[in-house]
């Protein structure tokens, strides 16, 4: 199963509500929410107000990715605005085994993130409580970056953990997607496929047609 996840991020805020329909109806089922605090990551996006807004016309699944200092602030927050699912930054938390709990305790689906230069083995004691791992191909912080070579290894090496685990955890990647770097991430076993400019930018339906085609090459 892939799904696209298209981030919010690179939309037209002044359309935004047209432009989440137009995803909606190519058969896009998931959306990337990415909530920047400018501490934990430099620059500010948007919070809970937003969401809740977004929340009242759209039947899309939300994926709240929290590029947040101590996100544990914050679960019940999210989760009320309508998060289907958190994903807090393992470097961001103090104590990410009880973060974990905490947002399947609000009622949302549980996802961890690791920074390019974060290792694996961070995930050793918690892989098997969490639903998704998102590893950023990017440095967090911006849309519009390139994708970070050593992540196709990192893919890789993440899938195998989990097989050997007998887990089904979801594997995101988040950061330069687009029609040039798709087939190296899907092939490594990515399965979960955010993507910013490379779906807002030009024409949406096309863009997101062309994510579509590269998923049914790998079925
Ligand atoms: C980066 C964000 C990403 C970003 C991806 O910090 O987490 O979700 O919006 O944007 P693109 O796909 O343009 O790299
Ligand atoms: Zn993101």
């Amino acid at each position: 199963m892939y799904q696209l996840s298209p981030s919010m991020l690179s939309a037209d805020f002044n359309r935004l509500g047209e432009q989440l329909k137009t995803i909606e109806e190519s058969g896009v089922k998931w959306l990337h929410i990415d909530v920047m605090d400018g501490d934990f990551v430099p620059s500010i996006s948007f919070g809970m107000p937003v969401i809740t807004s977004i929340r009242k016309e759209s039947g899309l699944f939300f994926d709240v990715h929290l590029m947040v200092s101590n996100p544990d602030r914050y679960i019940e927050d999210f989760a009320k605005a309508g998060a289907d699912l958190i994903t807090v930054h393992a470097e961001a938390c103090r104590h990410l085994e009880g973060c974990i709990s905490q947002i399947h305790k609000a009622g949302c689906k549980a996802g961890v993130a690791l920074n390019p230069a974060t290792p694996l083995c961070q995930l050793d004691y918690v892989l098997h409580k969490v639903d998704m791992v998102l590893l950023m191909t990017v440095n967090p912080g911006f849309g519009g970056q390139s994708y970070i070579e050593k992540s196709t290894d990192k893919i890789k090496d993440l899938k195998a953990m989990i097989d050997e685990r007998g887990l089904e955890t979801y594997i995101q990647v988040d950061g330069g997607i687009n029609q040039k770097t798709i087939d190296r991430v899907l092939e490594a076993g990515a399965n979960i496929i955010v993507a910013g400019s490379a779906v807002f930018g030009g024409d949406i339906k096309a863009n997101i047609a062309g994510f579509q085609d590269a998923f049914a090459r790998h079925q």
